[in-house]
């Protein structure tokens, strides 16, 4: 399965704000729309009206079981009515961090950013989804989706405040945050 954002003049999500983090920025469009696939599909003529990025849930890399365990236990699933608020936000990392071996990785994502000791206390409010895409040829590494009430805005910012300050994020060289409501 793999899921399609378009930022365009239509969709079922109005777009707020497209603010740059790191790196080449995101044109801003009006409207968002999100769709799945059985397969990848590329425009036929690349749109000066619109961009598209491609990713594709997958298994976990990082993630050990009591931890997985944690995060079932308590987190929320997407398409929840009260979540009307929402953020695209596509990452790249670093050749650095590719370099990397999966355990040096690992080291660095939770023994030393606690990316997800740190984030499960946001959880349910927030729900998330990871989509992969840098074996895609895509510009981006992730798609990460996140969606919650308008009351959970603030939370929503402490979140990536956050992260942004961890060692993970060092390796960071291209970050969009997209911020939706739905139409
Ligand atoms: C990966 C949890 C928020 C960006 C992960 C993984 C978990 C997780 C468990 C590892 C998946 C694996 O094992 O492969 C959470 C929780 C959050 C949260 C519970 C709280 C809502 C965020 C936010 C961002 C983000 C706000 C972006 C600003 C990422 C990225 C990865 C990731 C880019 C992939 C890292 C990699 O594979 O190198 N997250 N996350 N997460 N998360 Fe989060």
């Amino acid at each position: 399965m793999f899921r399609t954002f378009r930022g365009g003049h239509s969709g079922g999500w109005r777009v707020i704000s497209i603010a740059p983090v790191t790196g080449e920025p995101l044109p801003f469009m009006p409207a968002l729309s999100v769709t799945d696939s059985e397969a990848v599909s590329l425009p036929l003529v690349p749109s000066r009206n619109a961009w598209r990025l491609v990713g594709a849930p997958s298994n976990l890399r990082y993630t050990e079981r009591p931890e997985k365990q944690q995060l079932t236990a308590v987190q929320a699933g997407l398409g929840r009515v009260e979540a009307t608020s929402a953020a695209l936000i596509p990452i790249r990392k670093s050749q650095a961090w590719w370099d990397l071996t999966q355990e040096e990785r690992r080291k660095i994502f939770e023994d030393k950013s606690h990316h997800i000791a740190s984030s499960l206390r946001f959880l349910p409010a927030i729900a998330r989804q990871l989509y992969h895409c840098r074996d895609l040829g895509e510009p981006f590494d992730f798609l990460t989706w996140f969606e919650f009430a308008p009351a959970h805005a603030s939370l929503f910012e402490e979140l990536v405040a956050m992260l942004r300050e961890t060692e993970e994020w060092s390796y960071v060289e291209r970050e969009v945050d997209v911020r939706v409501v739905k139409e």
